[in-house]
């Protein structure tokens, strides 16, 4: 019996009625991310085997050294769109020959590697991710180009995809592309753009244009291989530097062209034993009521997921101001051995003394150049007279401005509520959170769904009196109902992970080596904090 299936006439504690509902949605993650795994499904993967090639989990595997984590990101992409979900691309951080590299692999079992908006999404996701944290790029090219059908939605904006690859050779940020397969049209400049190509014997096609395309356009009659083969390249053109005879010899060489590029972390990178947390991580999951309305406590979640307190790190979470604001918790930790910020909603509600704490810690977290960490939990700014005369605009503008001027890097982690511009205030991802992860739990939108829908029919009314035009109540509890379904659907972390809101949905179990691994990636550059601020308004 499965923790899920207990027996529901049981007395539950709370703890263990949050857990059982956490480990229901964790069932219901693992479902959408098995359908990522899966591909274009049975029958495309068996094809595809039956050619001897690799799947793009399988590259990636091969490619990362042996027993390190690969920190897969945004799985769910493409999630309730007409494309599979993750969206023909697999991506994610690998460390190869002990350097962590931004790795994206095509996946030629959904609609031959073709890539549609979603996909356009998450790799320039991606490619934003190696250039913040200065990663070496490594694409595992075998691609069809761009999805035909949706070609309006992503053949003008795709060229940023190439622009992007040649931007991050003059930055220093190396780039590497190992052909497996198909590489056209567009496709072809992933190689064309890269610094280090290296295409598989036999098995790597890359031409502007393949052999009907040449017939219909200049009449010349000309073959796969003569057009654009691996052998071809390396040999004649010079576009690839090197012949792999196979996928594993592919990979070998990438690994030994990562080996070669003496990489160097320019970041702090702290040194020595860390401490695991104070408490059990495993009772993350008792933690998050089942109604967000509750409340909970985030140093809850805070000493399950930071070094614990001993000898070197005295005490787990040193909060700042615990008096004052006390809606919001700040205050400094270790992860990993790496000094981080923490804001952390305590309450929902965000008021001006929230607003205003919040601004002096992203400030003194820049004078002393500490990344920060955003815990979400939030209904966003408290509303109402009182607190409209009391300056709530300016507070929540002053921590939106720490927010968006500050320059050490950020995570975020959305845990539950993340509502209206309280999801701004605490770097939401419009805020360019280096890494952004929701937990199961979370809901995020301009604000609740009965709310909103409150909202619309207090609007339609008022609209009705000013034409006046009688106003059918019972009419507009149907739309009502409709429009509260819709926002709670389109509020679910699915849904926001499938739009590429997030960096990935996460077991909450997982917080502390995902983020541990974010704190890793951010060390390849030194942090700098900022030293100007825009105007606050006083
Ligand atoms: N756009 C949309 N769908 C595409 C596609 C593309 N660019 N390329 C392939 N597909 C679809 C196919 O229609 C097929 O769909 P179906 O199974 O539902 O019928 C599926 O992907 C698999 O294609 P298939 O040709 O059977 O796979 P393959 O592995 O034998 O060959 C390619 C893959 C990519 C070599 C081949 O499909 C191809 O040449 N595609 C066109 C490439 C091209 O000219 N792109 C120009 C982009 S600018």
């Amino acid at each position: 019996m499965t923790e899920t299936m207990q027996d529901t006439t049981e007395e539950l504690s709370v703890e263990q009625q949050r857990r059982a509902a956490m480990l229901t949605k964790l069932d219901e993650l693992h479902a959408e991310q098995a359908k990522a795994i899966e591909g274009g499904g049975e029958k495309y993967v068996t094809r595809h085997r039956e050619r001897g090639k690799l799947t793009a989990r399988e590259r990636i595997e091969l490619l990362v050294d042996e027993g390190s984590a690969f920190l897969e990101l945004m799985p769910l992409a493409g999630w309730g769109s007409d494309f599979k979900v993750g969206a023909s691309l697999v991506t994610g951080i690998g460390v190869v020959e002990g350097v962590e590299c931004l790795i994206v692999a095509n996946d030629p079992t959904v609609k031959g590697g073709a890539l549609n908006p979603w996909s356009l999404k998450k790799s320039f996701r991606a490619g934003e991710i190696a250039e913040k944290n200065f990663l070496p790029l490594i694409n595992l090219t075998e691609s069809g180009g761009a999805d035909l059908p949706t070609q309006k939605e992503i053949f003008i904006p795709g060229g940023k995809g190439f622009r992007d690859l040649t931007r991050a050779s003059a930055r220093k940020q190396p780039t590497i592309s190992v052909v497996f397969g198909n590489s056209t049209a567009g496709g072809a400049y992933v190689p064309g753009m890269s610094d280090y190509v290296i295409m598989v014997k036999e098995q790597a096609k890359v031409f502007l244009a393949g052999p009907p395309l040449v017939k219909m356009a200049t009449g010349e009659v000309t073959d796969d291989e003569s057009l654009g083969g691996a052998e071809m390249h390396s040999r004649i053109s010079g576009s690839s530097d090197f012949l792999a005879v196979d996928e594993y010899d592919a990979i070998r060489l990438a690994r030994r062209t990562v080996a070669r590029l003496n990489w160097r972390k320019q970041g702090d990178s702290p040194t020595g034993d860390y401490l695991e947390p104070d408490r059990d991580p495993e009772e993350l999951l008792d933690l998050i009521p089942t109604d967000l309305k509750e409340p909970f406590d985030p140093r809850e979640a805070i000493l399950r997921i930071v070094d614990g307190s001993g000898p070197g790190n005295e005490v787990a979470f040193d909060e700042f101001k615990p008096l004052y604001g006390s809606a919001l918790c700040v205050g400094w930790a270790r992860l990993h051995g790496r000094q981080i910020g923490i804001l952390a909603n305590a309450r929902g509600v965000l008021m001006s003394e929230e607003a205003q704490k919040a601004a002096q810690f992203i400030q003194l977290a820049n004078q002393k150049d500490t990344p920060l960490l955003f815990l979400h939990n939030t209904t966003g700014y408290m509303v109402g007279t009182e607190y409209e005369q009391g300056g709530i605009i300016k507070h929540g503008a002053m921590m939106i401005n720490a927010v968006s001027n500050s320059r050490v890097p950020h995570l975020t982690v959305i845990m539950g509520a993340s509502y209206g511009a309280g999801n701004y205030g605490m770097n939401g991802r419009a805020y360019d959170p280096r890494f952004l992860f929701t937990w199961p739990s979370a809901k995020s939108a301009v604000m609740g769904p009965q709310q909103l829908a409150g909202v619309l029919e207090i609007v339609a009314r008022e609209s009705a009196e000013k034409k006046g035009q009688p106003f059918n109540a019972e009419e507009f509890s149907g739309i009502k109902e409709m429009v509260e379904a819709m926002v709670e659907e389109q509020s679910l972390p699915y849904f926001l992970s499938g739009m590429v809101y997030d960096d990935g949905v996460i077991d909450p179990r997982d917080t502390r080596t995902v983020l541990g691994i974010c704190l890793s990636v951010i060390d390849n550059q030194p942090i700098e904090g900022a030293m100007n601020f825009g105007v606050f308004r006083m």
